[in-house]
């Protein structure tokens, strides 16, 4: 049986909000990937893809979801990126139902707006353009992933997290 969620999915689909709050619903711990990367660099995380890289800020991430996988009764809030190495998804996959968040290019370029210094990735002038390419790249990863996806555009958090519960029930295998 798995006792734990992963949430995965693009920058601005609402893991870490949504996370929370389905931690607090289910009565697990909630944590988030990108948080514990900061705490290991001891840098934010636009500093680490500033002074190391993609590639370094991947190797952080690879090393602290490994950390993380085996956790038992866990919400797991991963960074945008994860399933780009699927060694990322097999360990999660183990001790997490894997739980996708989809929204549209239009809806992500407006809940990342004003958060490009945080967002390396979205830190370019045509951000829809970028957000367009990316998940054109990715969505075959995401799609790979995901044991559960629910598309979070026109739906408050709150709604998010009622329908991730409702698919959770009819998950056989975990409790
Ligand atoms: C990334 C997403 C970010 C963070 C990093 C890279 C990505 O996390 O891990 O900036 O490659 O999509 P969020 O999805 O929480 O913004």
């Amino acid at each position: 049986m798995k006792t734990g969620v992963a949430l995965i999915g693009f920058m601005g689909t609402g893991k870490t909000e949504v996370g929370g709050m389905l931690a607090r619903k289910l009565g697990k711990v909630f944590i988030e990937s990108d948080a514990l990367i900061e705490e290991k660099a001891g840098k934010s995380i636009p500093e680490i893809f500033r002074d190391s890289g993609e590639a370094a800020f991947r190797e952080l991430e690879i090393e602290v979801i490994k950390e993380l996988a085996g956790r038992k009764n866990a919400v797991i809030a991963c960074g945008g990126g994860v399933v780009l190495n699927t060694i990322n998804i097999e360990r999660l996959r183990r001790e997490c139902v894997i739980v996708l968040l989809t929204a549209s290019p239009d809806v992500i370029l407006k809940r990342t707006s004003g958060d490009e210094g945080g967002r390396p990735l979205l830190a370019v002038d045509d951000r829809l353009r970028q957000i367009s390419e990316l998940l054109k790249y990715r969505r075959p990863f995401y799609g790979r992933a995901a044991d559960i996806t629910v598309n979070t555009s026109r739906l408050t958090p709150e709604g998010v997290v009622k329908r991730i519960i409702g698919k959770l029930k009819n998950y056989e295998g975990y409790r």
